[in-house]
Protein backbone atom coordinates (compact mmCIF):
# COMPACT_ATOMS: atom_id res chain seq x y z
CA UNK A 1 0.00 0.00 0.00
CA UNK A 2 0.62 3.47 -0.42
CA UNK A 3 1.44 4.47 3.41
CA UNK A 4 3.36 3.24 6.19
CA UNK A 5 0.75 3.93 8.72
CA UNK A 6 -2.29 6.07 8.46
CA UNK A 7 -4.37 7.38 11.46
CA UNK A 8 -7.96 7.60 11.46
CA UNK A 9 -10.55 9.55 12.92
CA UNK A 10 -8.44 11.36 15.11
CA UNK A 11 -8.95 14.90 16.46
CA UNK A 12 -5.86 16.91 15.12
CA UNK A 13 -4.86 20.36 16.56
CA UNK A 14 -1.82 22.27 15.67
CA UNK A 15 -1.24 25.38 17.11
CA UNK A 16 -3.60 27.35 14.74
CA UNK A 17 -6.96 24.89 13.77
CA UNK A 18 -8.65 21.61 14.63
CA UNK A 19 -9.97 19.23 12.34
CA UNK A 20 -11.36 15.87 12.31
CA UNK A 21 -9.46 13.55 9.74
CA UNK A 22 -6.95 10.53 8.71
CA UNK A 23 -3.43 11.28 8.37
CA UNK A 24 -0.88 9.77 6.30
CA UNK A 25 2.65 8.80 7.32
CA UNK A 26 5.26 7.69 5.02
CA UNK A 27 9.14 7.45 5.27
CA UNK A 28 8.93 9.04 8.41
CA UNK A 29 6.95 12.50 7.34
CA UNK A 30 3.66 13.51 7.24
CA UNK A 31 2.44 13.34 3.75
CA UNK A 32 -1.56 13.16 3.20
CA UNK A 33 -4.65 14.41 5.61
CA UNK A 34 -7.95 14.14 4.66
CA UNK A 35 -10.97 12.46 4.60
CA UNK A 36 -10.63 8.19 3.90
CA UNK A 37 -7.52 8.09 2.64
CA UNK A 38 -6.03 5.09 1.31
CA UNK A 39 -5.06 2.22 3.46
CA UNK A 40 -1.51 1.66 5.49
CA UNK A 41 0.61 -1.20 5.50
CA UNK A 42 -0.61 -0.25 9.35
CA UNK A 43 -3.17 1.85 10.80
CA UNK A 44 -4.44 2.92 14.12
CA UNK A 45 -7.74 3.78 14.98
CA UNK A 46 -7.94 7.36 16.69
CA UNK A 47 -11.52 7.80 17.41
CA UNK A 48 -11.91 9.70 20.71
CA UNK A 49 -8.24 10.41 20.51
CA UNK A 50 -6.72 13.71 20.24
CA UNK A 51 -3.68 13.61 17.93
CA UNK A 52 -1.17 16.66 18.66
CA UNK A 53 2.28 17.69 17.43
CA UNK A 54 4.79 15.95 19.86
CA UNK A 55 5.50 17.86 22.47
CA UNK A 56 9.64 19.92 21.80
CA UNK A 57 11.10 20.08 25.51
CA UNK A 58 13.32 23.19 24.84
CA UNK A 59 14.85 23.33 27.87
CA UNK A 60 15.91 20.18 29.98
CA UNK A 61 19.22 18.77 31.65
CA UNK A 62 20.51 15.57 30.34
CA UNK A 63 24.13 13.79 31.33
CA UNK A 64 25.59 17.53 31.96
CA UNK A 65 29.00 17.56 33.43
CA UNK A 66 28.81 18.32 36.83
CA UNK A 67 31.55 19.58 39.62
CA UNK A 68 33.34 16.98 41.85
CA UNK A 69 30.90 14.43 43.58
CA UNK A 70 27.61 15.52 41.74
CA UNK A 71 25.44 13.54 38.54
CA UNK A 72 22.72 14.10 36.81
CA UNK A 73 20.72 11.06 37.01
CA UNK A 74 19.32 10.83 33.59
CA UNK A 75 21.67 10.10 30.61
CA UNK A 76 20.14 10.95 26.68
CA UNK A 77 18.36 6.97 26.99
CA UNK A 78 16.90 7.48 30.06
CA UNK A 79 15.93 11.13 29.77
CA UNK A 80 14.58 10.56 25.93
CA UNK A 81 12.59 7.32 27.22
CA UNK A 82 10.77 9.49 29.80
CA UNK A 83 10.42 12.40 27.44
CA UNK A 84 8.76 10.29 24.60
CA UNK A 85 6.60 8.15 27.72
CA UNK A 86 5.25 11.73 28.52
CA UNK A 87 4.39 12.98 25.04
CA UNK A 88 7.44 14.51 23.72
CA UNK A 89 9.48 14.16 20.52
CA UNK A 90 12.21 16.38 20.66
CA UNK A 91 14.46 17.27 23.69
CA UNK A 92 17.05 20.45 23.81
CA UNK A 93 19.66 19.90 26.53
CA UNK A 94 22.75 21.58 27.30
CA UNK A 95 26.25 21.47 26.26
CA UNK A 96 28.16 23.09 28.71
CA UNK A 97 31.00 25.23 28.43
CA UNK A 98 33.71 24.96 31.74
CA UNK A 99 35.15 28.27 32.73
CA UNK A 100 38.92 27.65 31.41
CA UNK A 101 37.20 25.16 28.55
CA UNK A 102 37.19 25.34 24.60
CA UNK A 103 33.09 25.61 23.42
CA UNK A 104 33.77 23.48 20.49
CA UNK A 105 35.36 20.46 22.95
CA UNK A 106 32.09 21.00 25.34
CA UNK A 107 30.21 20.41 22.36
CA UNK A 108 32.32 17.35 20.83
CA UNK A 109 32.05 15.76 24.34
CA UNK A 110 28.07 15.90 24.59
CA UNK A 111 27.88 15.10 21.13
CA UNK A 112 29.92 11.42 22.43
CA UNK A 113 27.14 11.48 25.61
CA UNK A 114 24.56 11.58 22.92
CA UNK A 115 25.10 8.92 20.43
CA UNK A 116 23.80 5.83 20.33
CA UNK A 117 21.52 6.58 23.37
CA UNK A 118 18.70 9.02 22.21
CA UNK A 119 15.13 7.13 21.60
CA UNK A 120 14.01 10.96 20.11
CA UNK A 121 15.28 13.56 17.97
CA UNK A 122 17.59 16.14 19.64
CA UNK A 123 19.37 19.43 19.52
CA UNK A 124 21.68 21.06 21.53
CA UNK A 125 22.07 24.38 22.97
CA UNK A 126 24.95 25.60 23.83
CA UNK A 127 25.78 27.03 27.96
CA UNK A 128 28.42 29.95 27.72
CA UNK A 129 30.51 30.86 30.70
CA UNK A 130 33.70 31.64 29.34
CA UNK A 131 33.34 34.18 26.66
CA UNK A 132 36.86 34.58 25.49
CA UNK A 133 38.05 35.74 22.08
CA UNK A 134 37.90 32.82 20.54
CA UNK A 135 35.05 32.03 21.23
CA UNK A 136 33.68 34.84 20.49
CA UNK A 137 34.94 35.21 17.21
CA UNK A 138 35.58 31.86 16.26
CA UNK A 139 33.91 28.99 17.99
CA UNK A 140 30.43 30.58 18.20
CA UNK A 141 30.37 31.36 14.39
CA UNK A 142 31.49 27.99 13.74
CA UNK A 143 29.48 26.40 15.57
CA UNK A 144 26.29 28.35 14.22
CA UNK A 145 26.83 27.12 11.48
CA UNK A 146 27.03 23.46 12.79
CA UNK A 147 23.77 24.02 13.78
CA UNK A 148 23.79 24.72 17.32
CA UNK A 149 21.66 28.52 17.41
CA UNK A 150 20.91 28.99 21.07
CA UNK A 151 22.95 29.50 24.05
CA UNK A 152 22.13 29.78 27.49
CA UNK A 153 23.84 32.61 29.63
CA UNK A 154 23.70 33.15 33.46
CA UNK A 155 23.73 36.34 35.83
CA UNK A 156 24.39 33.66 39.09
CA UNK A 157 25.89 30.68 40.12
CA UNK A 158 29.76 31.36 40.97
CA UNK A 159 30.72 28.42 37.94
CA UNK A 160 28.49 29.99 35.57
CA UNK A 161 27.38 33.36 35.54
CA UNK A 162 28.91 36.39 33.38
CA UNK A 163 29.36 39.94 34.12
CA UNK A 164 27.27 42.68 32.68
CA UNK A 165 30.11 43.34 30.30
CA UNK A 166 30.52 39.60 29.73
CA UNK A 167 26.90 39.39 28.71
CA UNK A 168 26.66 42.49 26.65
CA UNK A 169 29.57 40.70 24.39
CA UNK A 170 27.57 37.62 23.88
CA UNK A 171 24.34 39.18 23.06
CA UNK A 172 26.13 41.16 20.35
CA UNK A 173 27.62 38.12 18.81
CA UNK A 174 24.36 36.94 18.65
CA UNK A 175 22.80 39.58 17.23
CA UNK A 176 25.58 39.59 14.36
CA UNK A 177 25.49 35.55 13.91
CA UNK A 178 21.84 35.40 14.00
CA UNK A 179 21.70 32.96 17.37
CA UNK A 180 19.04 32.87 19.99
CA UNK A 181 19.98 33.91 23.64
CA UNK A 182 18.56 32.72 26.98
CA UNK A 183 18.74 34.04 30.16
CA UNK A 184 18.45 32.80 33.34
CA UNK A 185 18.19 36.20 36.04
CA UNK A 186 18.71 35.95 39.21
CA UNK A 187 21.46 38.19 40.74
CA UNK A 188 24.51 36.81 42.18
CA UNK A 189 25.32 39.43 44.72
CA UNK A 190 21.89 39.51 46.23
CA UNK A 191 21.53 35.39 46.68
CA UNK A 192 24.85 35.66 48.21
CA UNK A 193 24.27 38.61 51.10
CA UNK A 194 21.48 36.72 51.79
CA UNK A 195 22.55 33.04 51.59
CA UNK A 196 25.36 34.46 54.36
CA UNK A 197 22.63 36.25 56.47
CA UNK A 198 20.89 33.27 56.52
CA UNK A 199 23.31 30.95 57.62
CA UNK A 200 25.15 32.95 60.42
CA UNK A 201 21.56 33.41 61.90
CA UNK A 202 21.40 29.19 61.69
CA UNK A 203 18.70 29.21 59.10
CA UNK A 204 20.16 25.85 57.40
CA UNK A 205 16.97 23.48 56.07
CA UNK A 206 16.12 23.23 52.75
CA UNK A 207 13.42 25.88 53.11
CA UNK A 208 15.78 28.49 53.39
CA UNK A 209 16.85 28.10 49.83
CA UNK A 210 13.77 30.02 48.76
CA UNK A 211 14.06 32.39 51.68
CA UNK A 212 17.76 33.10 49.73
CA UNK A 213 16.27 34.04 46.58
CA UNK A 214 13.22 35.99 46.80
CA UNK A 215 11.29 37.23 43.93
CA UNK A 216 13.18 40.64 43.90
CA UNK A 217 16.46 38.85 43.04
CA UNK A 218 14.57 37.61 39.79
CA UNK A 219 12.82 40.82 39.46
CA UNK A 220 16.07 43.14 39.56
CA UNK A 221 17.91 40.76 37.02
CA UNK A 222 14.78 40.41 34.77
CA UNK A 223 14.93 44.17 34.19
CA UNK A 224 18.88 44.40 33.77
CA UNK A 225 18.81 41.55 31.24
CA UNK A 226 15.73 43.23 29.52
CA UNK A 227 17.69 46.65 29.44
CA UNK A 228 21.01 44.68 27.68
CA UNK A 229 18.68 43.63 25.19
CA UNK A 230 17.55 46.90 24.50
CA UNK A 231 21.03 48.11 24.59
CA UNK A 232 22.58 45.76 22.03
CA UNK A 233 18.98 45.52 19.81
CA UNK A 234 18.50 41.76 20.13
CA UNK A 235 15.85 39.83 21.05
CA UNK A 236 16.32 37.38 24.25
CA UNK A 237 14.87 34.70 25.96
CA UNK A 238 14.20 34.97 29.69
CA UNK A 239 14.18 31.38 31.06
CA UNK A 240 12.22 29.77 34.45
CA UNK A 241 10.36 32.75 34.93
CA UNK A 242 8.75 32.30 38.35
CA UNK A 243 5.92 34.77 39.26
CA UNK A 244 4.78 38.10 38.90
CA UNK A 245 7.47 40.88 39.61
CA UNK A 246 9.37 38.88 36.21
CA UNK A 247 6.21 39.44 34.42
CA UNK A 248 5.66 42.80 35.00
CA UNK A 249 9.02 43.70 33.91
CA UNK A 250 8.01 41.48 30.65
CA UNK A 251 4.79 43.10 30.10
CA UNK A 252 6.81 46.65 30.86
CA UNK A 253 9.40 45.80 27.51
CA UNK A 254 6.79 44.53 25.40
CA UNK A 255 5.04 47.82 26.10
CA UNK A 256 8.03 49.59 25.28
CA UNK A 257 8.48 47.51 21.85
CA UNK A 258 11.22 45.37 22.89
CA UNK A 259 11.24 42.19 21.87
CA UNK A 260 11.49 39.71 24.91
CA UNK A 261 10.56 36.16 25.08
CA UNK A 262 9.69 34.19 27.91
CA UNK A 263 9.61 30.98 29.52
CA UNK A 264 8.03 29.31 32.57
CA UNK A 265 7.82 25.58 33.76
CA UNK A 266 5.39 22.83 35.44
CA UNK A 267 7.02 24.02 39.13
CA UNK A 268 5.73 27.88 38.90
CA UNK A 269 2.06 26.32 38.40
CA UNK A 270 2.15 23.30 40.41
CA UNK A 271 4.45 23.72 43.35
CA UNK A 272 4.97 26.70 46.15
CA UNK A 273 7.81 27.53 48.28
CA UNK A 274 5.85 25.40 51.24
CA UNK A 275 6.87 22.32 49.20
CA UNK A 276 10.69 23.08 50.02
CA UNK A 277 9.22 21.88 53.73
CA UNK A 278 8.92 22.76 57.14
CA UNK A 279 12.05 22.14 59.21
CA UNK A 280 12.70 18.67 57.26
CA UNK A 281 15.08 17.77 54.61
CA UNK A 282 12.35 16.06 52.36
CA UNK A 283 11.92 19.90 50.67
CA UNK A 284 15.39 19.49 49.06
CA UNK A 285 13.59 17.27 46.08
CA UNK A 286 11.84 20.91 44.81
CA UNK A 287 14.67 22.92 46.02
CA UNK A 288 15.12 24.03 42.42
CA UNK A 289 16.18 27.90 40.84
CA UNK A 290 14.51 29.93 40.75
CA UNK A 291 12.38 28.44 43.70
CA UNK A 292 8.59 28.12 43.15
CA UNK A 293 6.50 31.15 44.91
CA UNK A 294 2.85 31.31 46.54
CA UNK A 295 -0.91 30.81 44.79
CA UNK A 296 -0.95 34.44 44.09
CA UNK A 297 2.25 34.38 41.38
CA UNK A 298 0.65 30.80 40.38
CA UNK A 299 -2.49 32.47 38.82
CA UNK A 300 -0.29 35.32 37.10
CA UNK A 301 1.81 32.60 35.59
CA UNK A 302 -1.48 30.86 34.27
CA UNK A 303 -2.62 34.36 33.28
CA UNK A 304 0.58 34.63 30.97
CA UNK A 305 0.39 31.15 29.10
CA UNK A 306 -3.26 32.31 28.25
CA UNK A 307 -2.48 35.87 27.55
CA UNK A 308 0.54 35.59 25.41
CA UNK A 309 2.98 36.90 28.00
CA UNK A 310 4.77 33.60 27.70
CA UNK A 311 5.96 31.95 24.54
CA UNK A 312 7.20 28.58 25.32
CA UNK A 313 6.38 25.90 28.23
CA UNK A 314 9.52 23.76 29.30
CA UNK A 315 10.41 21.19 31.67
CA UNK A 316 13.97 22.03 33.01
CA UNK A 317 14.09 19.05 33.89
CA UNK A 318 17.31 19.08 36.03
CA UNK A 319 17.71 15.48 37.59
CA UNK A 320 19.03 14.77 41.09
CA UNK A 321 18.03 11.38 42.95
CA UNK A 322 17.44 12.08 46.36
CA UNK A 323 18.85 8.71 47.84
CA UNK A 324 22.19 9.77 46.40
CA UNK A 325 25.63 10.91 47.27
CA UNK A 326 25.88 11.96 44.21
CA UNK A 327 22.53 13.94 44.23
CA UNK A 328 20.22 15.59 46.72
CA UNK A 329 22.23 14.52 49.62
CA UNK A 330 25.70 14.86 48.70
CA UNK A 331 28.24 12.35 50.28
CA UNK A 332 25.08 10.43 51.66
CA UNK A 333 24.92 14.14 54.22
CA UNK A 334 21.48 16.03 54.58
CA UNK A 335 23.88 19.29 53.70
CA UNK A 336 23.20 22.93 54.14
CA UNK A 337 20.45 24.75 51.68
CA UNK A 338 23.61 26.13 49.36
CA UNK A 339 25.00 23.22 49.20
CA UNK A 340 21.85 20.86 47.28
CA UNK A 341 22.01 20.42 43.88
CA UNK A 342 19.26 22.48 41.93
CA UNK A 343 16.86 21.34 40.13
CA UNK A 344 13.89 18.83 39.80
CA UNK A 345 12.54 16.43 37.36
CA UNK A 346 9.61 16.68 34.94
CA UNK A 347 10.35 15.54 31.06
CA UNK A 348 7.87 12.99 31.62
CA UNK A 349 4.69 14.91 33.79
CA UNK A 350 5.18 18.49 31.81
CA UNK A 351 2.47 17.98 29.32
CA UNK A 352 0.13 15.54 31.27
CA UNK A 353 0.40 18.31 33.86
CA UNK A 354 -0.90 21.38 31.53
CA UNK A 355 -3.21 19.09 29.75
CA UNK A 356 -5.22 18.28 32.70
CA UNK A 357 -4.89 21.62 34.80
CA UNK A 358 -5.11 23.89 31.57
CA UNK A 359 -6.91 22.65 28.72
CA UNK A 360 -9.22 20.62 30.51
CA UNK A 361 -9.80 22.62 33.16
CA UNK A 362 -10.53 25.15 30.86
CA UNK A 363 -7.39 27.87 31.70
CA UNK A 364 -6.28 27.38 28.26
CA UNK A 365 -7.65 26.34 24.63
CA UNK A 366 -6.08 23.04 22.73
CA UNK A 367 -4.17 25.40 20.35
CA UNK A 368 -2.40 27.54 23.22
CA UNK A 369 -0.79 23.99 24.43
CA UNK A 370 0.24 23.02 21.30
CA UNK A 371 1.72 26.38 21.05
CA UNK A 372 3.63 26.67 23.90
CA UNK A 373 5.04 23.15 24.28
CA UNK A 374 5.32 22.27 20.59
CA UNK A 375 4.91 25.18 17.54
CA UNK A 376 6.99 28.33 19.57
CA UNK A 377 9.65 25.94 20.93
CA UNK A 378 10.64 25.02 17.24
CA UNK A 379 10.31 28.36 15.74
CA UNK A 380 12.53 29.80 18.54
CA UNK A 381 15.31 27.84 17.91
CA UNK A 382 15.52 27.00 14.17
CA UNK A 383 13.30 23.93 13.97
CA UNK A 384 10.35 24.73 12.78
CA UNK A 385 8.19 23.71 10.51
CA UNK A 386 9.64 20.35 10.44
CA UNK A 387 9.38 19.70 14.30
CA UNK A 388 6.39 21.37 16.44
CA UNK A 389 3.96 21.02 13.48
CA UNK A 390 1.18 18.55 11.94
CA UNK A 391 1.32 19.30 8.39
CA UNK A 392 2.82 17.93 5.10
CA UNK A 393 6.18 17.36 4.64
CA UNK A 394 6.36 17.75 8.55
CA UNK A 395 8.11 15.05 10.84
CA UNK A 396 5.53 12.68 12.07
CA UNK A 397 6.43 12.98 15.62
CA UNK A 398 3.45 12.44 17.12
CA UNK A 399 1.55 12.17 20.31
CA UNK A 400 -2.30 10.33 20.19
CA UNK A 401 -3.63 11.86 23.81
CA UNK A 402 -6.86 9.70 25.73
CA UNK A 403 -7.93 13.21 26.62
CA UNK A 404 -10.07 11.75 29.50
CA UNK A 405 -7.66 8.85 30.97
CA UNK A 406 -7.41 8.97 34.15
CA UNK A 407 -3.79 8.94 36.07
CA UNK A 408 -2.41 9.58 39.38
CA UNK A 409 1.20 10.25 38.84
CA UNK A 410 3.58 7.60 40.68
CA UNK A 411 7.56 7.43 40.63
CA UNK A 412 6.99 3.88 39.93
CA UNK A 413 5.00 4.15 36.40
CA UNK A 414 7.82 7.03 35.26
CA UNK A 415 10.75 6.27 32.76
CA UNK A 416 13.29 8.70 34.26
CA UNK A 417 15.91 7.58 36.01
CA UNK A 418 15.13 9.81 39.33
CA UNK A 419 13.87 8.36 42.75
CA UNK A 420 11.27 10.92 43.62
CA UNK A 421 8.72 12.77 41.30
CA UNK A 422 7.49 16.19 42.68
CA UNK A 423 3.96 15.27 41.64
CA UNK A 424 3.53 11.90 43.68
CA UNK A 425 0.25 11.53 44.15
CA UNK A 426 -1.64 14.19 42.01
CA UNK A 427 -4.17 12.88 39.48
CA UNK A 428 -4.84 14.16 36.02
CA UNK A 429 -6.98 14.16 33.05
CA UNK A 430 -5.61 13.43 29.84
CA UNK A 431 -2.22 11.33 28.94
CA UNK A 432 -0.41 10.54 26.42
CA UNK A 433 -1.07 6.95 25.33
CA UNK A 434 0.72 6.99 21.78
CA UNK A 435 3.94 8.67 20.92
CA UNK A 436 5.50 8.41 16.92
CA UNK A 437 8.75 9.56 16.66
CA UNK A 438 9.41 10.05 12.70
CA UNK A 439 6.77 7.72 11.94
CA UNK A 440 7.71 5.04 14.52
CA UNK A 441 6.09 4.06 17.65
CA UNK A 442 8.42 4.50 20.58
CA UNK A 443 5.43 4.23 23.19
CA UNK A 444 2.36 2.66 23.20
CA UNK A 445 0.21 2.23 25.91
CA UNK A 446 2.15 1.51 28.31
CA UNK A 447 4.99 0.10 26.16
CA UNK A 448 7.86 1.58 25.74
CA UNK A 449 9.07 0.62 22.20
CA UNK A 450 11.32 3.05 21.52
CA UNK A 451 15.26 1.90 21.08
CA UNK A 452 18.21 3.38 22.22
CA UNK A 453 19.98 5.43 19.03
CA UNK A 454 17.26 5.73 17.15
CA UNK A 455 16.47 9.76 17.97
CA UNK A 456 19.05 11.67 15.33
CA UNK A 457 20.81 14.68 16.48
CA UNK A 458 18.51 18.10 15.08
CA UNK A 459 21.31 20.76 13.60
CA UNK A 460 18.85 24.14 14.43
CA UNK A 461 18.60 26.92 11.76
CA UNK A 462 18.63 30.52 12.65
CA UNK A 463 15.80 31.28 13.79
CA UNK A 464 13.25 34.30 12.60
CA UNK A 465 12.22 35.28 16.67
CA UNK A 466 15.75 36.18 17.53
CA UNK A 467 16.43 39.01 14.29
CA UNK A 468 15.78 42.36 15.51
CA UNK A 469 13.01 44.37 14.95
CA UNK A 470 12.60 45.82 11.77
CA UNK A 471 11.99 49.74 12.77
CA UNK A 472 10.34 52.50 10.96
O1 LIG B 1 17.35 24.78 39.53
C1 LIG B 1 17.48 24.64 38.34
N1 LIG B 1 16.64 25.18 37.51
N2 LIG B 1 18.50 23.92 37.86
C2 LIG B 1 18.76 23.70 36.53
C3 LIG B 1 19.71 24.70 35.97
C4 LIG B 1 19.02 25.95 35.53
O2 LIG B 1 19.37 26.98 36.04
O3 LIG B 1 18.15 25.90 34.68
ZN1 LIG C 1 27.80 13.17 16.61
ZN1 LIG D 1 18.54 28.36 34.74
ZN1 LIG E 1 17.67 24.68 33.41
Amino acid sequence: SEFDLVIRNGRIATAADITECDLAIRDGRIVAMGENIGAGKQEIDARGLWVLPGGVDAHCHLDQPMPEGLRMADDFYTGTRSAACGGTTTVMPFAAQEKGQSLKAAVEDYHRRAEGKAVIDYAFHLIVTDPTETVLKEELPELIRQGCTSFKIYMTYDDLKLNDGEIIDVLALARSEGAMVMIHAENADCIGWLTKRLLDAGHTAPKYHAASRPMLVEREATHRAIALSELVDVPILVVHVSGAEAVEQIRWARSKGISIYAETCPQYLFLTAEDLGLDGYEGAKCVCSPPPRDQSNQQVIWDGLDDGLFTIFSSDHAPFRYEDPQGKKPNGEEVDFPYIPNGIPGLETRLPLLFSEGVNKGRISLNKFVELTSTNPAKLYGLYPRKGTIAIGADADIAIWDPKREVTIRNEMLHHDVDYTPYEGRTVTGWPIMTLSRGELVWNDGDVLGRAGQGCFLPCGKPDMAKPKVRG
